[in-house]
């Protein structure tokens, strides 16, 4: 694929680790490596073949420490406004993606890393890692969906919080108020990471895809509209072969084999 800043691999159940890679700025998003993380989610991301997505960082200290600092103080307004369009329509691919995302945040996850890990479906912290919203730092706030996803899923008062002080917090902290879903031992963070999209990619695969899009847009709607929805994508999923093996399965008391159809 021959990107310089960012790593894809996939293993045979279908489970793709992609490493942001600049560990000498703390992965930091500047625009080659936001870029590259856009063309990849654009145009190599493997849509057949992979049914769960792990995004994290390489370098072993931070997830992603942000967009690039020394470059958005050169830049002007309407660099500013094209750096963070890209960055908005690639967080928003990664959330509206088919395949389910879980971001391993390995380290430090700050302003534009902390929102990458906000666009992936499930977040799993090091219990090193360090998270937050350190913009107001900076004259900015938090602009690469920052302000809007975090506020979901803290409410309006946390998120204020963290980002008025733009004071980080502990991996326990974040699951304490439910910004990650769960925090293990720094150097089990991948071998749980995996063991948790395997489990994932081991179901049927459209079922999954259907309940992510029954969550996150059925969020967007009213409940009458959402359930409209959720009813919409049950029946989807009802008439799909892997329904059919998945009760098969169940009632031959064995283990269901999904295609994905
Ligand atoms: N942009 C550019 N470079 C960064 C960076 C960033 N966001 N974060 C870290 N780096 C670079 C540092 O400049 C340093 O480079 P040099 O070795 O060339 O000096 C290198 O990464 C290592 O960083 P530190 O020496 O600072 O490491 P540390 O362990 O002392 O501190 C840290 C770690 C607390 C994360 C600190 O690096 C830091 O505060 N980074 C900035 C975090 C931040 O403010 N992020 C938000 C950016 S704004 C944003 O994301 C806007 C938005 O909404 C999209």
């Amino acid at each position: 694929m021959g990107y310089e800043f960012i790593e894809f691999e996939k293993n045979d159940k279908g489970v793709g680790i992609l490493s942001i890679n600049r560990p000498n700025a703390l992965n930091a998003l500047n625009w080659d490596t936001l870029r590259d993380l856009g063309n990849f989610i654009e145009n190599d991301f493997p849509n057949e073949n992979l049914r769960v997505l792990i995004v994290t960082g390489s370098g072993g200290k931070a997830f992603v420490a942000g967009a690039d600092i020394a470059q958005m103080s050169e830049m002007n307004g309407t660099q500013f406004k094209e750096y963070t369009d890209y960055a908005h329509n690639v967080y928003n691919l990664i959330e509206n993606n088919p395949c389910p995302s879980i971001a391993a945040v390995n380290g430090y996850a700050l302003g534009g890393g902390c929102e990458l890990a906000l666009a992936c479906d499930i977040r799993i912290a090091s219990e090193k890692a360090k998270l937050g919203f350190p913009e107001v730092k900076l004259g900015i706030f938090p602009g690469w969906g920052g302000s809007q996803r975090i506020t979901r899923i803290l409410g309006n008062g946390k998120a204020k919080e963290l980002i008025y002080t733009g004071e980080m917090v502990s991996a326990e902290e974040a699951l304490r108020l439910g910004l990650v879903e769960r925090v293990v031992p720094h150097d089990v963070i991948m071998k749980e990471a995996k063991e948790l999209a395997g489990l994932i990619a081991s179901r049927a695969p459209l079922a999954v895809s259907a309940a992510k899009k029954a969550i996150n847009k059925g969020s967007e709607m009213d409940l009458q509209n959402a359930l409209n929805l959720e009813k919409e994508l049950i029946f989807s999923c009802f008439n799909t072969d892997d329904k059919v093996e998945g009760m098969k399965a169940f009632l031959e008391k064995r283990d269901p084999e999904f295609k994905g159809k």
